[in-house]
């Protein structure tokens, strides 16, 4: 993952539109007071949906905000993959997620496809603008490797050709839901259960049939000798 800085080039200034700072009065105030540093992930992923990323006058303006010092907002910034620390496609910005179960699961192929559909590198926009992509480390969604995430969405159980369909999905402003892209439900066995497959299990005729052993470990502890 490439080190996390600041762009080189930034806007002047940072307001929040009226609604937003409709919006951040009420999130501060869910905190205690003396407490209002806790708000500043939402304020922070509400500045990246308003201007597209994370501008440091966002950041010195919640910082301000919060009664935060800057060092500390610019840290929570800079340490998150989430926020955007830099301009990135309109239609979308992949993060394709690199750490060891997504590479044994066919990561590099992803990546590939997001050097061939949008530039041969990372945060290099596709000629029309509309996308970027960047590798992340694990994006905790492991269990449905290979994934990439797009803002708050995980896109799960990819393939080269899947990825694709994804990327033409954005690119016609209509993407697949968010989730497993191979049919499975969320991270349900491939192929349907191969264990607890006894439907008197759920149907509720077994309730209060089963007996403890005369010989089983009294509750909370082994049997006394
Ligand atoms: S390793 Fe890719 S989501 Fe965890």
């Amino acid at each position: 993952m490439a080190v996390r800085r600041l762009h080189h080039e930034q806007p002047p200034s940072f307001a929040w539109t009226a609604e937003n700072a409709a919006w951040a009065e009420v999130v501060i105030k869910r905190y205690p007071p003396g407490r209002q540093a806790s708000a500043v992930i939402p304020l922070l992923w509400r500045a990246q949906e308003q201007e597209g990323w994370v501008t440091k006058p966002a950041i010195e303006f919640i910082a301000e905000q919060l009664g935060m010092a800057y060092i500390r907002v610019l840290e929570v910034a800079t340490f998150y993959t989430m926020f955007l620390l830099q301009p990135v496609g309109k239609k979308a910005h992949i993060q394709v997620c690199g750490t060891t179960p997504c590479q044994l699961r066919g990561a590099e192929d992803l990546i590939k496809v997001c050097k061939s559909r949008i530039a041969a590198h990372p945060f290099e926009m596709s000629p029309d603008g509309a996308f970027s992509w960047e590798e992340v480390e694990c994006l905790g969604a492991c269990v449905n490797a290979p994934m990439v995430q797009v803002l708050k969405d995980t896109y799960e159980d990819l393939t080269p050709d899947s990825l694709n369909a994804l990327i033409d999905g954005f690119a016609s402003g209509n993407p697949p839901a968010p989730g497993p892209q191979n049919g499975r439900q969320y991270s349900a066995a491939e192929g349907g259960e191969t264990t607890l497959t006894d439907p008197s299990l759920y149907d509720g005729s077994v309730v209060g049939k089963y007996k403890v052993p005369a010989d089983a470990p009294a509750e909370g502890g082994d049997k006394p000798a």
